[in-house]
């Protein structure tokens, strides 16, 4: 196992924690192409519900034992030494040639390509364990998997869709009560060379006394820049951290909570914000950037992701910029219990979250 941990430059004794990359043996990548081959020969796709359904069983049957055992234990633990965010390097061999030419946005693009890579995503999940989930917010659903790509009319906008501004780093769906446990994102090509951005609040070498009010409810937490807030919604209430008070879990999301123009939180909440931010942001970690076939899981509750303003399509090479292949990346949601969200799942699909907005679903359901 490869750690990143380093010392942290401007403290001679704490060690801050960081990601844990892991690089992935030629044999254990054989393990998983072969796994992927034969469950696709077997369910077809990755959506097949028989599959999601089994797809614990599946991953402990297929998956390297050192995959198995790193995931059980990332899945449950919180501890402080935990970032909350694994990096698996070359899981994967991506097919360049079969995947051609980047399409102009998601809505354009090709999903039977991204099927085997599908399977192999769900399997990590699986093993976690969680069960791959899909959104009504996020796409109005559209599948378990959300391909990733820069879109030149979003380019913008602070959505995975966007490129030339920072994307804030954010918790996925924070302004859900049942956002996403675990995320993963698989990177099909990143010629750009585009870091990768996350944030840890295990990063914090302590929670000050000044972010205690960030456990009260007294937050405004508006939806993401992909969706419009109703008056009732911007003035629902939440809190930003939540569970353990040492060792807390957060829903964050600096564009939304903090810089939304739209947003007045009250001053006490505003106070408590802006302080954190001012800690977090010199704490957000860019120094991975993912190759093809890499794969990141990240805990939803301990870690939040974003991205550096990029120009798609254009890579540096020694101050020259020559063309390239714009990104794409999968991501895929899951969750540890379908029971527990049960009041926001279509009634014929658990699997179908129609959360809308902190505790209230989609009024079309
Ligand atoms: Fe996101």
């Amino acid at each position: 196992m490869n750690s990143l941990k380093i010392l942290e430059e401007s403290s001679l004794t704490m060690e801050r924690v960081l990601p844990v990359a892991i690089e992935i043996t030629d044999s254990e990548r054989k393990m998983i192409k072969d796994a992927v081959d034969h469950l696709e020969r077997k369910y077809e796709t990755f959506e097949n519900r028989e599959f999601v359904m089994q797809v614990h069983q599946l991953a402990s049957y297929f998956l390297p034992e050192r995959l198995l055992k790193v995931l059980a234990s990332f899945a449950s633990d919180f501890s402080k030494d935990q970032y909350g965010a694994l990096i698996f390097q070359g899981l994967f061999d991506i097919d360049q040639e079969k995947i051609g030419t980047t399409p102009a946005n998601w809505q354009s693009a090709d999903y039977s390509k991204f099927n085997q890579y599908g399977f192999a995503c769900a399997l990590l999940h699986g093993a976690l364990p969680s069960k791959p989930v899909q959104y009504y917010s996020q796409r109005k659903g559209g599948g378990l998997i959300h391909a990733i790509i820069p879109d030149e009319k979003m380019r913008e906008t602070q959505t995975g869709s966007g490129s030339a501004t920072d994307l804030y780093v954010h918790t996925e769906d924070a302004f859900l009560k049942h956002q996403a446990d675990f995320l993963s994102f698989m990177y099909i090509r990143n010629e750009e060379q585009v870091p990768s951005t996350l944030y840890s609040i295990r990063s914090h070498e302590t929670i000050h006394e000044e972010y205690r009010p960030l456990f009260d409810p007294i937050f405004k937490i508006p939806k993401d820049a992909n969706l419009q807030n109703e008056a009732d919604e911007i003035d629902t209430l939440d809190a930003i951290l939540y569970g353990n008070k040492e060792l807390p879990f957060m829903r964050f999301d600096a564009a939304e909570q903090l810089f939304n123009p739209d947003i007045k939180q009250t001053d006490i909440a505003h106070h408590a914000l802006s302080k954190f931010w001012q800690e977090a942001k010199d704490l957000i970690y860019s120094d991975f950037t993912p190759q093809s076939g890499d794969v990141i899981i990240v805990n939803n509750h301990l870690c939040a992701h974003g991205r550096s303003a990029f120009r798609a399509g254009v890579r540096n090479i020694n101050g020259v910029e020559h063309s390239c292949e714009r990104r794409i990346m999968l991501r895929m949601m899951s969750k540890v219990s379908l029971i527990d969200m049960r009041g926001h799942t279509l009634k014929e699909d658990p699997f179908f979250v129609i959360e809308e907005h902190l505790g209230k679903n989609f009024k079309d359901f």
